[in-house]
């Protein structure tokens, strides 16, 4: 199918370095805050990112956790500033590790976010199959996305994000509307919790960045958030998802990036979007399955232990029949 029929927009623009109303793509290459203080007031529709977590990356030096979230406090503050009445912010956030202790960091942002007025309407689960084995507690395989509005008249599509249901043939079988489907034609509400793999090595949208997120969980958002022509900021740009997805979906991106390499491996990517050459993962393809898709390392070497737990691990799905072994 052509993109245009996917209603994908393959739009040349220029890609800039200033913020300007007329401008569709700002690639900033500085700190995030410079960029805000170029924003006026109330023009962004959607603020998404996934900031540094203050765990030592690269790009970050480790802070003590006040200082952390003062810094966070600022561009926070600064984005609440530039973000439309009808507008929403999305921080995407994982934990902060102290040795070997964990510190949720949406738990600690929140109270930035209510301070501000905002109003949180999602705190989402994003699962992933992929990471750190842990040894010492069980293996992270989930962030959150905490999403708020800034006022309670805010856009929401969702119709443009509905999936597949479970059931699609399914009928009220008694009342007044017996016999008709009982879901939706369009598809079901994705609900909080959304499965979509991390950038880890074997994923087509790897690059040398250590943290990206992939491109189809900002898709979500900025369909669902954003109407044709808005402003999508990303205050943490990174390899530059978050504007490759708003462009993608007709809608205008900028972001800053404070590390040169980040700023021309972001730069190249979204000239590749604007060509339709870049690899990325496409919304909504179901997860890789290792057992129905027949992969031979799924059959275990060595004997079966009957102490280990069959359930936690089980791919099949719980609503069919149980099989012998799920007993
Ligand atoms: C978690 S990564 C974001 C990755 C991004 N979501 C992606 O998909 O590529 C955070 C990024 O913020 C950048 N960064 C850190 N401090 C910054 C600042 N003050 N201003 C702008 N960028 C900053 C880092 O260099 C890093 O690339």
């Amino acid at each position: 199918m052509e993109p245009q029929e996917q209603g994908l927009f393959r739009q040349q623009h220029d890609i800039v370095e200033r913020y300007h109303p007329s401008e569709s793509v700002v690639v900033y290459p500085g700190d995030c805050l410079d960029l805000l203080r170029e924003i006026p007031d109330e023009s962004l529709q959607l603020v998404v990112t996934s900031p540094p977590y203050n765990i030592g990356k690269e790009y970050e030096d480790r802070l003590d956790l006040d200082d952390y979230l003062g810094q966070q406090a600022r561009v926070i503050a600064e984005s609440v500033r530039a973000l439309s009445p009808r507008g929403s912010i999305c921080w995407q956030v994982g934990n902060y590790v102290d040795r070997g202790a964990i510190v949720p960091l949406d738990a600690i942002l929140y109270p930035i976010f209510a301070n501000l007025g905002l109003r949180m309407r999602n705190r989402i689960i994003w699962h992933f199959g992929h990471g750190l084995h842990c040894s010492r507690r069980f293996s992270g395989r989930h962030e959150t996305i905490m999403w708020f509005t800034k006022t309670d008249d805010y856009v929401f599509d969702l119709d443009a994000v509905r999936v597949p249901q479970k059931y699609p043939g399914k009928k009220h079988f008694k009342g007044p509307k017996a016999g008709q489907y009982s879901g939706n034609p369009l598809g079901k509400n994705p609900g909080d919790v959304w499965a979509i793999p991390n950038v880890k090595s074997n994923h087509v949208e790897k690059t040398e960045h250590p943290c990206q997120f992939p491109v189809e969980l900002v898709e979500r958002l900025v369909l669902s958030l954003t109407n044709k022509g808005d402003w999508v900021l990303d205050p943490f740009l990174g390899t530059g998802s978050t504007i490759i997805a708003a462009i993608r979906h007709g809608r205008r991106g900028v972001g800053a990036e404070i590390v040169p390499k980040y700023v021309d491996l972001s730069r190249q990517r979204i000239e590749q979007e604007m060509l339709g050459t870049l690899r990325t993962r496409p919304m909504n393809r179901p997860i890789y399955d290792p057992v129905t898709a027949g992969n031979s390392l799924t059959a275990s070497p060595w004997p079966r232990n009957p102490e280990q737990s069959a359930l936690f691990e089980h791919t099949k799905d719980y609503d069919t029949e149980p099989t012998d072994e799920d007993r």
